[in-house]
Parts: structure tokens; C-alpha cells; sequence
């Protein structure tokens, strides 16, 4: 097989040129632009991975992670790696080899926890339904009563196709039939309720990227007693870190050292287990996002994101365009758009990219070529951000011919905002 192509650098000199990006207002399913007080925490000067200072930092973030998460789940901590990493890190440290696994599938993301769980070596069944659209509880029970997985995974939020799972009773449904229930949200925590406990959830992982308003590279997880329990069984410390008396958990080794969430465990706790390298400004990162979020309020950042879909809804469809899928079932932090007839997509993204700094989404799969993005999330789900975004985009559309009322858009955005 060919290897893939690498384009050489056009001047070898631009390597030394210092970093100068454009300011982009990124307006796209993820990522987005960072609070500044995230990067501001992120330029603090680094400390030791086992520095009590650190350890203490370590300590808040997980505090702060289970307010956010709306937790008493003790093991809620912050993992290495991007949010699929923690997606595979969970699956990889709890799944045994042919472990039975339902994956509800509703998107691009709900296929990438099948082909992870396969990856595990899990037994695997997938739900499906139309993008666009998202279970009912009675699809999952139905599924749960045939197949008896161990495991449930779906998503919370799939930013492929920007609908929303409800989750409310899943989790318990899930208990009454013997599984967990592992929730991706990367897409959606943040910008809509997702209290773990009250919905039964076993393991929630996440991203900083999104609602967050932080960089990628971080994922916060929230772990069960039961999760966690299943995944520390699976404990079998790496040959050079153990100590004397050590004994190894009843269940298989996890089949990664990596991702060997028992053994991150163990470093998250009082024992401070040397795995990896911690992070450490990832942590910086990942605590003040949670540090924003808390102190705001989670109530009013979810008002904040609903208050921004209402505007971006009503902005679209004042400019003539059409949402994409059941709208009532979408994330309050991206808005899929129809691109209209007779409209080159992406000429229009370029538009936005190179004449107003402005960034939003294409689509995957089946939605490619059909469908934008956009994204009004974390930092940037604000009345300017998008009254901005809608603006320009407003100007493109008729410079391509689109058929529309000038300023309609924007008026209706201007008007959902103010009522
Ligand atoms: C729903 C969902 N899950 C998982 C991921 C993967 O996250 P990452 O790119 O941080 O690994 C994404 C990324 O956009 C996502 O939207």
C-alpha cells in the first residue's frame, strides 16, 4: 500500500518564523476558541507531577469536575489524551474480550464507539436510527431484553449530525437489564444538563474542545462505584512499579498500558502510582474550564447555549435556509444547516474563512456537501459571536445568488436574543 502524501513546506524558512495564526472566530462544531482565561492559565510555569502543590491542583480539578458533572462519583478526573482517547480508555480497561456491548448509534461518533468496542474485543450489536433523528426508550429496551450487553455506549451529543439523545431514565433502564451505561459528551457537556447521577450514567467521558472552551488534549471523566469497581478488578501494576505485598486484580490485564485506566487510577489516588507523565499544563487547562463553568453557574451557561441556538435557529431560517433534523432534538450548541440549491458550500466557507476571519463546519459521510455547521459554543455561545456569524454569512449567500431578504436573518437573531 502507498504511503500517504506529505506536501513539502513551500519556504524551508517559514519554520522560524514565530507564530502569528489569524484571529479566526471559530464558529464550526469544535473546536472553538479558547477562553482567554484558560490560555492564561495554561502559560503558568510547570511543577513537578508529585509536587504537593500539583497534587492539590489535581485535587480541586476533581472537586470542580464533579460539580460540572453534577457528581458524587469519586473517581471524576481528567485523563490524557483527546476525548476518544478517554472514550477508548474506558472501553479498553473495562471491556473483556467477547463482553457483550449495544452501541446506539445516531451519527458519525456513535460508529466510532462501535469500532472502538470492536477494537476491545467486545461481542458488539449496534442500534441504528436515521441522522437526523434519535431513540426512544422502548428502541434500547427492546435491544437491551434480546442482547443482554454488559455494556451500553451511546452519545449524548453527535456533532455529525448535531442531534441530542435524551438520557433522562436510560441509565437505569440499563441497571434493571444487568448493563452499564457509557455516555460520550464530548459534543454536548457543557451546553446542556447532564446530571450524572440523577440519569444513573456509569461513565461519562468528555473533551475541553467544545462547551468547555478550552483547548483539545484533556478529556474529563466521571466514573460509578460499579465502573469503577469493574475497572479496578483489572488492576495489574506495570513490572517495574511494583512494591512488595502487591497483588494483582482477579480479572484479565487491561490490554494497554497507556490507557489503563486502573493504573491511572491508582495515580490519581493517595498511593500516586508513577504511570505516565502527568499533563501538567493540560490540567492547568482543564481545571480552569471547569473553574469558568462553576462559577458562572450551570444553569445560566446552559441558558447562555439555548439562548444561542434560539438566535442561530432563527437567524438560518430568517435568511431562508432550512435546519437540519428534528430540531427539537438537537444540541442547543450546534445548528445544522441545509445548504441551499444551486449554492457551492464550500466556496461560501471560504468566504467566511478568508474575507471575515470566520470559521464554520462542513458535514461527514451522507451530510457532506449538504449540510454546514454552526457551532455557538462555550466562549464563543455570546449574542456578538453570532450576531457576527450571521452577518457575514447573510453577505456571502447574497454575493452567491441566494435568494433571501437582506437583514432578515440577522433581525430575527437580533429579536430571539432580546426576547
Ligand atoms: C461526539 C464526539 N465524540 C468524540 C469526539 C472525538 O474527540 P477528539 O477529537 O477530541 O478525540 C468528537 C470530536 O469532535 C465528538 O464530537
Amino acid at each position: 500500500m502507498m504511503l500517504p502524501k506529505l506536501t513539502p513546506l513551500a519556504d524551508a524558512n517559514s519554520a522560524f518564523n514565530e507564530l502569528n495564526p489569524a484571529p479566526r472566530l471559530l464558529m464550526g462544531p469544535g473546536p472553538i476558541n479558547a477562553d482567554p482565561r484558560v490560555l492564561k492559565a495554561m502559560s503558568t510555569q510547570l511543577l513537578g507531577q508529585f509536587d504537593p502543590q500539583f497534587r492539590l491542583m489535581m485535587r480541586e480539578t476533581m472537586a470542580l469536575y464533579r460539580a460540572f458533572f453534577q457528581t458524587k462519583n469519586d473517581w471524576t478526573l481528567v485523563l490524557d489524551g483527546t476525548a476518544r482517547s478517554a472514550i477508548e480508555m474506558v472501553m479498553m480497561s473495562v471491556i473483556e474480550k467477547g463482553d457483550k456491548v449495544l452501541v446506539c448509534s445516531f451519527g458519525r461518533f456513535g460508529q466510532l464507539l462501535d469500532e472502538i468496542a470492536q477494537r476491545c474485543g467486545a461481542d458488539v450489536r449496534v442500534i441504528h436510527t436515521d441522522w437526523g433523528t434519535v431513540f426512544d426508550l422502548a428502541q434500547i429496551e427492546a435491544a437491551l431484553k434480546d442482547f443482554s450487553p454488559q455494556l451500553v455506549a451511546t452519545c449524548q451529543g453527535d456533532t455529525s449530525t448535531t442531534m441530542l439523545q435524551p438520557l433522562a431514565g436510560l441509565g437505569e433502564l440499563c441497571h434493571r437489564y444487568g448493563a452499564m451505561l457509557q455516555v460520550d459528551a464530548t459534543a454536548s457537556c457543557g451546553g446542556t444538563p447532564l446530571p450524572v447521577d440523577a440519569w444513573q450514567i456509569d461513565a461519562v467521558t468528555a473533551g475541553l474542545q467544545k462547551c468547555l472552551a478550552g483547548p483539545s488534549g484533556a478529556a474529563p471523566v466521571t466514573l460509578s462505584s460499579i465502573m469503577a469497581e469493574a475497572i479496578y478488578k483489572r488492576r495489574h501494576i506495570e513490572d517495574g512499579l511494583q512494591t512488595a505485598g502487591y497483588v494483582p486484580g482477579s480479572g484479565s490485564r487491561i490490554a494497554s498500558n497507556y490507557m489503563d485506566v486502573a493504573m491511572i487510577m491508582d495515580y490519581w489516588s493517595d498511593a500516586g502510582l508513577n504511570h505516565h507523565t502527568e499533563a501538567t499544563t493540560m490540567l492547568y487547562g482543564a481545571r480552569e474550564c471547569a473553574r469558568i463553568f462553576v462559577q458562572e453557574g450551570l444553569q445560566n451557561v446552559y441558558a447562555r447555549h439555548a439562548a444561542a441556538s434560539k438566535a442561530v435557529v432563527a437567524g438560518v431560517q430568517g435568511m431562508n435556509l432550512r435546519v437540519y433534523g428534528e430540531v427539537a432534538n438537537k444540541m442547543p450548541n450546534v445548528t445544522g444547516v441545509y445548504i441551499p440549491e444551486g449554492i457551492n458550500g464550500e466556496k461560501v466557507r471560504s468566504a467566511l474563512l478568508n474575507d471575515f476571519n470566520i470559521e464554520i463546519g462542513t458535514s461527514f459521510g451522507p451530510l457532506h456537501g449538504k449540510v454546514w455547521r454552526i457551532g455557538a459554543m462555550g466562549y464563543n455561545a455570546r449574542q456578538d459571536a453570532v450576531l457576527q456569524t450571521l452577518s457575514a454569512l447573510e453577505i456571502v449567500l447574497a454575493a452567491e445568488g441566494h435568494k433571501f431578504t437582506r437583514g432578515a436573518g440577522v433581525d430575527a437573531a437580533y429579536e430571539a436574543y432580546k426576547n
